[in-house]
């Protein structure tokens, strides 16, 4: 068993951690602030690679293993959560969907404009009325000639309203349940179609998150991604994608507020002392590094089975589980270490504790990691 990072792995650690302390950190907080999608940083990202990681380099990507798409995703993660979730968003479930589900036609025609960040995207499968019970969605596809007519609505919808693609998911046989749905490339200039950014959020605000609707939408056939009724099993394996990448990033989130809180307990001084100097200080420091520490070697042991080609469902939900419950108390301890200053974006902190929130709901919620892990242990498939 190997502990080291390879010298590759360690340069594009170091190259992203300095990306983004020179192109990030400077104007994110003002991006929170105003709710704006970072499109300059983004286009600083591209001839870094950093956007098509995990795809070959034929198809214009990186082509980097998985310990190393979870080191970039971790470092973005330490810099900005909502910046992290797009890229992740576009890579574990856009990219990736297209990559292993597509037809050559497909790779070729949408992996190099995703790869270059020319068009973002984004992956819809949750409706008003739907959400852990992803086979429930009520979006319907009908077949009609070379074209498939898309109605209903989605929501929160990452990346959804960025005029990109999103990989949208939709009954095409409501009397074959779970074998009755399927997965469409759907691109936002598709008549029919309307994506609006969702205001109001907690956190993640310089990220795009919208809804979906679909009246009559036209889908070429040629945009069906797999094979008729392979929807949900689509879904599900870019689902553990997915979730791999926001462990990762979680686990940027959870050492960044360690980063944040040494910084603060080592100059904030109180009883003529550094806090940090005072035992209670020292516990939370300690409770943080160990929990983010063991959430980083989850993140990648289930990025190397990946590597290895093996399915990694239920490793990928106990990192994403543990990472995301352990970024989320490393935030609250932060916020505690920081006292009234980290109650103000003054500080990173901040920020980290509102964008954390997201990270044990969306791509399936605590609650829905512990039903995968509970049923792969016990080997029981569906619910009885
Ligand atoms: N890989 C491949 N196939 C899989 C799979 C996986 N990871 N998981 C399930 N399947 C297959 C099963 O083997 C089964 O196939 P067979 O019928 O041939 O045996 C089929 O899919 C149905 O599986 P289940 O019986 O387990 O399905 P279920 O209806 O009981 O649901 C669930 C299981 C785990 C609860 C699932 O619905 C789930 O993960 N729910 C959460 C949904 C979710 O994460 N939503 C968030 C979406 S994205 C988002 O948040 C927004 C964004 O922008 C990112």
């Amino acid at each position: 068993m190997e502990f080291d990072l390879s010298e590759e792995q360690e340069m594009v650690r170091r190259l992203v951690r300095d990306f983004a302390e020179r192109e990030i950190a400077p104007v994110i907080r003002d991006h929170d602030r105003a709710g704006c999608f970072p499109w300059e940083i983004i286009r600083k990202m591209s001839p870094l690679g950093l956007l098509g990681a995990p795809v070959p380099q034929e198809y214009g990507g990186m082509g980097v293993d998985f310990i190393t798409y979870a080191i970039i995703i971790e470092q973005l993660g330490h810099a900005d959560t909502s910046l992290r979730t797009t890229v992740s968003v576009h890579s574990s479930l856009a990219e990736l969907a297209i990559l292993y589900y597509g037809n050559e036609e497909q790779r070729r025609r949408y992996l190099p404009r995703l790869a270059s960040g020319e068009i973002i995207g984004g992956f819809s499968i949750t409706e008003p009325n739907v959400g852990s019970d992803a086979a429930g969605m009520q979006t319907i596809a009908a077949q009609d000639g070379d074209t498939w007519v898309l109605n209903g609505n989605k929501l929160w919808v990452t990346n959804g309203a960025l005029g990109g693609l999103a990989i949208v998911f939709a009954q095409t046989d409501r009397s074959q349940g779970v074998k009755g749905i399927s997965a469409f490339i759907v691109e936002a200039v598709l008549p029919g179609f309307t994506a609006t950014e969702i205001r109001g959020k907690m956190g993640l605000r310089s990220s795009s998150t919208a809804e979906f609707v679909f009246e009559d939408c036209r889908v070429p056939q040629e945009n069906l991604l797999g094979q008729i009724g392979d929807g949900f099993k689509i879904a599900m394996a870019c689902l553990d994608n997915g979730r791999l990448g926001i462990a990762a990033g979680c686990v940027g989130l959870a050492q960044a507020c360690i980063d944040a809180s040494v910084k603060y307990a080592r100059e904030r001084k109180q009883f003529g002392r550094p806090i940090g100097s005072f035992q209670l200080v020292q516990d939370k420091v300690a409770e943080m590094v160990i929990e983010t520490e063991a959430a980083r070697f989850l993140v990648y042991r289930a990025a190397y089975l990946k590597n290895k080609g093996e399915r990694n469902t239920r490793e990928a939900s106990i990192a994403k589980l543990y990472a995301s419950e352990a970024a989320k108390r490393a935030a609250d301890r932060a916020i505690q270490i920081h006292g009234s200053y980290g109650y103000s974006d003054e500080y990173p902190v901040e920020r980290h504790y509102r964008d954390v929130r997201a990270d044990t709901i969306y791509e399936g919620t605590s609650e829905i990691q512990k039903l995968i892990v509970g049923r792969h242990t016990l080997g029981i498939d569906a619910f009885a």
